[in-house]
C-alpha cells in the first residue's frame, strides 16, 4: 500500500502545535464556552446553580471536574429543543440519533457550528490520506443521522468530489465504485463487509478496485477487522469517531501513517476519562468512560457529556493532540455473563482468528431458569460449509472465546448470507432474556 502521510504544510498548524499552545487555546475556549452555556442555556444555568458552580471558578483546565456531568437523559428530558443555547431561528440544521426509546435525541447547529464541523471532517479525511480532487464515495446514511451529511460537508470542504450515495442498495454501491473509481470510501465497517460480499458476488476482484482509503466508524470495530478489510481491498482502513451529542463524525480521527488510535481534535473538544461508577477523573492511560466538553459549539454546548464509550487517553504521536485507543464498546453494550464482562468486539476478534468463519455475527442472549446463555451466531465461509468443517470451526471459536474472553458460549455456524446485515450500524446483540 502506498505511503499516504500528508505533507506537514497541508496540516492545520494547531494539529502539530506544542501542548502548551493547545492547552492555552483550550483554556481560553473552555472559559468562553462555559460562560455561553451559563448565560444562554436555561438548562445549564439551572444545573450550575444547583451544583453551586460558576464559570468564573474555572482557573485551570482541570477545574472542569468541578462542573456537573451531562447525560443522554438530559436531552430526552428537554426534548426536543430545551437544551439549545441560541434561539431556534439561529439554528441552520437539526440532526438526531435514533436511540431505543422511539424518539430521537435532538441536536442543533448554528452556521458557525456547521463551519467548524466541515473543517474538522476535512481535517479528518486529510489525516486518513484523502486529498483535494479525490472522488469520495460516501455511504454513511443521509438524514437525521449525522454520518452522511456531516461527512459530505467536510469532504466538499477539503475539495473532494463527493458521491452522496448514502447507505443501502448494495448492488448499486458496487456498480458506482466500479464505474466512478473513487479513491476514498466512508462507510460503517460492518456495511463495508456487505459491500465486499457484493464485489465477490458480481465476480469483481476487490483488490483491483480504485479504493485506496476507507474511513470507517459509527460503531466499534477491531484491529483484526482492519486487517481483514485492508487485505481484502488492498487499501488503508482507518477509524473515525464521533457522536451526535458532541457534533457528529470527526471528533477524533486515526492518522493513516500510524494507525495507532484516534487523535481527538482537542482544539474543539476537551476529553476526560472517568470511572463510570464513581465519576472520578482518571489519569491518562487508564481505561474508563470518555467524557467531552465542547469548546466552540454555539447551538448546543455540552459540558462534561458522558459518552458511555470505554477507552483510554494516550499521548499524541502523528499529531500533538491526544489519542483515544480504539473503542472497546459502550458500557450499554457490555454483556455481563455469569459475572464476566463481554464486549461484542472481543467476540469479533476471536471470530476473525478462525479460518472457516466469515466476519458476520450476532450475539443472542437467552435465559434458562436463572442462567444466562450466550449464543454466537456466525457464518461459515463458502469453502468451509460442510458439516465437519462447521463443527471444527464451532469448536475452535468456542475454545478461543473460553480461553481468551473467559466465558462458555454456544456457537451456531450458519449458512453464508444468513446472519442479518446492516446498511449502517450493525446490531450485534439480540437480547431475548425476559425483561425484569
Ligand atoms: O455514529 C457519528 C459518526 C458517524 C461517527 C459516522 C463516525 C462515522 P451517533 O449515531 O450519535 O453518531 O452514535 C455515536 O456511536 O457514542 C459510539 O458508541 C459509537 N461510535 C461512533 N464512532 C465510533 C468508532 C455517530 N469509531 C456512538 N468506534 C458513539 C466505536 C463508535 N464506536
Amino acid at each position: 500500500m502506498e505511503d499516504l502521510t500528508p505533507r506537514k504544510q497541508d496540516l492545520d498548524p494547531i494539529e502539530i502545535a506544542s501542548r502548551d499552545e493547545i492547552e492555552a487555546l483550550q483554556f481560553h475556549r473552555m472559559k468562553r464556552s462555559l460562560k455561553h452555556a451559563y448565560e444562554n442555556s436555561p438548562f445549564y444555568r439551572k444545573r450550575f446553580i444547583e451544583h453551586d458552580v460558576h464559570p468564573e471558578e474555572l482557573k485551570t483546565l482541570a477545574d472542569i471536574a468541578k462542573f456537573p456531568f451531562t447525560v443522554k437523559q438530559d436531552l430526552r428530558d428537554t426534548y426536543p429543543f430545551g437544551m439549545f443555547a441560541v434561539p431556534q431561528s439561529k439554528l441552520v440544521r437539526i440532526h438526531g440519533s435514533s436511540g431505543t426509546t422511539g424518539k430521537p435525541t435532538v441536536v442543533g447547529y448554528t452556521a458557525a457550528d456547521i463551519d467548524h464541523w466541515a473543517n474538522l471532517i476535512a481535517r479528518s479525511i486529510r489525516a486518513a490520506g484523502g486529498r483535494p480532487g479525490d472522488i469520495l464515495h460516501n455511504a454513511y446514511g443521509y438524514g437525521l443521522f449525522t454520518g452522511g451529511i456531516g461527512a459530505h460537508y467536510g469532504a466538499e470542504r477539503l475539495g473532494c468530489t463527493v458521491v452522496p450515495i448514502s447507505g443501502g442498495m448494495t448492488e448499486r454501491q458496487v456498480t458506482l465504485i466500479h464505474d466512478f473509481k473513487p479513491r476514498i470510501i466512508m462507510v460503517t465497517p460492518s456495511y463495508m463487509l456487505s459491500i465486499l460480499d457484493e464485489f465477490r458476488r458480481q465476480g469483481l476482484d476487490p483488490r483491483e478496485s480504485s479504493l485506496q482509503v476507507g474511513i470507517f466508524g459509527a460503531e466499534p470495530w477491531t484491529n483484526a477487522m482492519r486487517q481483514e478489510i485492508e487485505e481484502a481491498f488492498d487499501m488503508h482502513a482507518v477509524d473515525i469517531y464521533g457522536l451526535s451529542e458532541v457534533m457528529g463524525p470527526g471528533v477524533a480521527q486515526e492518522c493513516v501513517e500510524t494507525k495507532d488510535g484516534l487523535h481527538i481534535w482537542e482544539d474543539h473538544f476537551y476529553p476526560e476519562i472517568i470511572d463510570p461508577l464513581t465519576g472520578e477523573v482518571l489519569p491518562d492511560g487508564e481505561m474508563g468512560e470518555l467524557v467531552f466538553t465542547t469548546l466552540t459549539k454555539e447551538g448546543l454546548p455540552m459540558v462534561r457529556y458522558r459518552t458511555r464509550d470505554l477507552t483510554r487517553l494516550l499521548p499524541g504521536t502523528a499529531r500533538s493532540m491526544r489519542r483515544i485507543e480504539k473503542i472497546t464498546g459502550r458500557s450499554d453494550d457490555m454483556i455481563i455473563l455469569r459475572g464476566v464482562n463481554v464486549f461484542p468486539t472481543q467476540i469479533e476478534e476471536q471470530i476473525l482468528k478462525c479460518k472457516g468463519l466469515a466476519p458476520h455475527f450476532q450475539i443472542e442472549l437467552s435465559r434458562s431458569g436463572r442462567m444466562d446463555n450466550m449464543t454466537v451466531c456466525v457464518e461459515c465461509t463458502a469453502d468451509h460449509a460442510d458439516e465437519d468443517a462447521r463443527a471444527a470451526s464451532a469448536k475452535e471459536l468456542a475454545h478461543h472465546i473460553k480461553s481468551i474472553v473467559g466465558v462458555s458460549t454456544r456457537i451456531e455456524v450458519r449458512d453464508p448470507n444468513s446472519v442479518a446485515r446492516s446498511e449502517g450500524k450493525a446490531k450485534r446483540v439480540v437480547d431475548n432474556r425476559p425483561k425484569e
